[in-house]
């Protein structure tokens, strides 16, 4: 029986570029959507982007155009990139449309009419002054409660990882506005998500009576028992006017908050489906009965910090409202480049966008994601020298190699025609053929695609080893040895030939030209790898079917993606950041051997917030006057013009400029360094240059004409 799956990924916020992370998601429920069709199931693959909000009304405003304008924009280019890693949508929405409000308004009616689940009672939330506007807690900062450290968000201090209310803050200001929050009263619309519990409680936690689980992961079950065991609150589901979203109906002002309407977009989206000619039937998937008859099932790809949501209020208002709760919630972990969180200062928050600019293959991410993925909420890591290895290893030194090494025998000594390979001639050291190609189909139903990866890979190995033991390339030469030749590769396609059509959902593309060379339409169904081509079938020349990755372009990506606001702290040169002078003349750089390598490139340091980086205060200066200073051989005593003073510093830089060339130059100085006494007198400050930490040269910063005395450098 062919299953009939509405799938889902979550739906991207749309204010912000897709990046590797998101794509962990994408690629995952592709691979999965991609095998279930090859096995001859129905799936609708749906998704949309995420477009209401306050952070979405405000970034639009800030760019000076309509929410529904950025929204435009974000979805294209959000569309791009995803067909760009070949994530096939058969609908991509937007949770702004007519078709989600449709919807929206439908289940808050069943809601409040007929389950009588929404209660309203009013609300003390910070308001901005300023802007008029009530302030999620993501807008205002404000001194940690608990242990003092400024500039922490409304809901958690980053310092020492407290959570608190935003009213618990001291000194609470707006981030919109910088103004001080007052309190205000409102009248918020709940959802009373406790009156839910003796629905969600077995649905969460209980299995089917057909054996199958909606959570299927033991680890999600685990962190919803523990949110039933702390307690069910109703659920705020509405926001004040000015916001971006949905107005709830007969509430004038009050709009319905992004995260009721977000999941309601999986829906609007598919609506969209059914509405086309010959689509599938809206019911058939959303209402209890007609999915019971139609065995429909509703499936959701989610990362792990959006369970909560996908797990207790979506199957709560689903059901209250009188629609078919999701069949199953599936949730992965997060990604980490090089073991830690992607990173702007390190390059390592990779854009989509950026991987598909620079021209490097889309399938190699995601075999690397298939390789890393299993059916676990554990984070998973992409190491980019990893990455590299493992790409050209299996795809090209296995997979493709095969078919490089054998194909052009095929066609230049017999024209093309494949010879006999016997349905039973499959190499001993592998499972029987069926077999393995039914253990493959289960990892990958089970999401398990690592193992399914693995088991492939064996194939390819097996099949290489042949290579290399038959070895066309002599045979080839050898006289009276044409058959084997024919037979060998033949044989070899065919191995070839089974391993493109079990890569098919994590390599499309690289797939389809297989299907190509091969001239082999089939390829596209699963069982298609069962048995070999007949004898006497013709294939194409062989084209280069995948280039290797070459590490220097992972390097120029890291670097595209580097933020350039946080390049490798400059060398700051002079006031030493050590107590006693003469351990500053000690440590100042020492004179540049010309052409001396430098070595001792400094790793970047920790990512600093941008807060962090507010409270340097660098300003132009102009050098009024520059003296060496008499008993310190590497010092070079300036008199700085910052604007509106002067300024005496002392400069660890007399092995590189000479106190005249310096004097009338304009540099860059901290000017808020806590002034340091020194044998020789008062550092008031320090003029940044830049060097390597091993010696090699010492180079001011050079300003380009215009910059006056006492201008910020931001
Ligand atoms: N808009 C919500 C989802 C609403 S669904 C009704 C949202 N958007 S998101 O853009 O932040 O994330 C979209 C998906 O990408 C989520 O499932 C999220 O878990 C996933 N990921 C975002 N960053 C990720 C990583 N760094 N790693 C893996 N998945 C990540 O949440
Ligand atoms: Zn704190």
């Amino acid at each position: 029986m062919p299953r009939r799956l509405l799938v889902t990924s979550a739906l991207p916020y749309a204010n912000g570029a897709i990046h590797l992370g998101h794509l962990v998601e994408y690629i995952q429920t592709d691979i999965w959507v991609r095998f279930q069709r090859m096995r001859g199931h129905e799936v609708h693959y749906v998704c949309a982007d995420d477009t209401h909000g306050t952070a979405i009304m405000l970034r639009a405003e800030k760019e000076g155009i309509t929410p529904e304008q950025l929204i435009a924009r974000v979805r294209d280019e959000h569309m791009h990139d995803f067909a760009g890693f070949h994530v096939g949508f058969d609908h991509y929405g937007s949770t702004h449309d007519a078709q989600t409000r449709a919807v929206v308004e439908d289940i808050y009616r069943k809601l409040r009419d007929d389950a009588k689940l929404i209660t309203t009672r009013p609300v003390e939330q910070f308001f901005d002054p300023v802007k008029s506007l009530f302030l999620p807690d993501r807008f205002i900062k404000g001194t940690c409660p608990k242990c003092g450290a400024k500039n922490q968000y409304g809901d958690a201090c980053e310092v020492c990882g407290s959570t608190y209310n935003p009213t618990d803050l001291i000194d609470p200001y707006s981030t919109v506005s910088g103004a001080t929050p007052v309190r205000r009263s409102s009248e918020h619309w709940f959802f009373q998500l406790g009156r839910c519990e003796a629905f969600l409680r077995p649905f969460t936690q209980d299995v089917r009576a057909d054996g199958t689980w909606f959570l299927e992961q033991p680890e999600a079950r685990n962190k919803i028992r523990e949110w039933f065991d702390a307690g069910l609150a109703d659920w705020d589901i509405s926001r004040d006017a000015p916001y971006f979203g949905f107005e709830i109906p007969d509430a004038p002002g009050k709009y319905f908050y992004v995260w009721l309407d977000a999941p309601i977009g999986y829906l609007g989206s598919f609506r969209h489906l059914c509405d086309r000619d010959g689509g599938p039937d809206f019911a058939d998937f959303t209402d209890p009965q007609r999915a019971q008859a139609a065995g429909t099932e509703l499936v959701h790809f989610i990362g792990k910090d959006i369970l909560y949501f996908h797990a207790l209020f979506w199957p709560a208002t689903l059901h209250f409202a009188g629609y078919r709760p999701p069949t199953h919630v599936y949730a992965h972990g997060f990604l980490t480049v090089n073991g830690e969180k992607m990173s702007k200062s390190r390059g390592t928050f990779i854009t989509a966008r950026s991987w598909l600019d620079l021209g490097l293959d889309p399938e190699w991410l995601r075999y690397y994601y298939a390789a890393k993925l299993n059916a676990s909420m554990e984070d998973i890591d992409l190491n980019l020298d990893d990455f590299v290895a493992r790409v050209n290893s299996d795809l090209v030194g296995k997979f493709v190699n095969i078919a490089s090494r054998s194909a052009k025998f095929v066609v230049e000594r017999f024209d093309g025609v494949l010879a006999d390979v016997p349905a039973s001639q499959w190499p001993d050291d592998l499972p029987p053929r069926t077999e393995l190609l039914e253990q493959i189909a289960r990892h990958y139903d089970a999401r398990d695609f690592g193992k399914a990866m693995r088991d492939i890979m064996a194939v390819a190995d097996t099949f290489n080893a042949q290579v290399d033991r038959v070895a066309p390339w002599v045979l080839a030469k050898a006289p009276g040895e044409a058959v084997r030749l024919h037979q060998a590769c033949s044989q070899f396609l065919d191995g070839f030939r089974f391993l493109a059509v079990a890569l098919s959902p994590v390599l499309p593309a690289l797939a389809a030209r297989a299907g190509a060379f091969l001239n082999d339409p089939s390829m596209q169904r699963w069982e298609a790898a069962e048995r070999p081509l007949p004898a006497g079938h013709r294939i194409n020349t062989y084209e280069h079917l995948m280039t290797r990755v070459d590490p220097k372009r992972i390097a120029a990506l890291v670097d595209a993606n580097r933020d350039n606001l946080q390049p490798a702290a400059p060398a700051a040169v002079a006031a030493p950041s050590t107590p006693e002078p003469a351990v500053v003349t000690d440590t100042a750089p020492a004179t540049p051997v010309p052409g001396d390598a430098p070595s001792a490139v400094a790793p970047v340091a920790p990512t600093i917030s941008i807060d962090d980086f507010a409270k340097i205060d660098l300003r132009v200066a102009r050098v009024a006057e520059a003296h060496a200073v008499d008993g310190a051989d590497k010092l070079v005593k300036l008199i700085l013009d910052v604007g509106s003073e002067q300024r005496q510093v002392f400069a660890g830089i007399k092995a590189h400029y000479t106190p005249e060339a310096l004097v009338g130059r304009h540099v860059v100085m901290v000017a808020n360094l806590a002034p340091r006494k020194m044998r020789f007198g008062e550092s008031q400050g320090m003029v940044l240059a830049a060097s390597f930490d091993g010696g090699g040269g010492v180079f001011l910063l050079d300003l380009d004409p215009g910059a006056a005395p006492g201008m910020r450098v931001k």
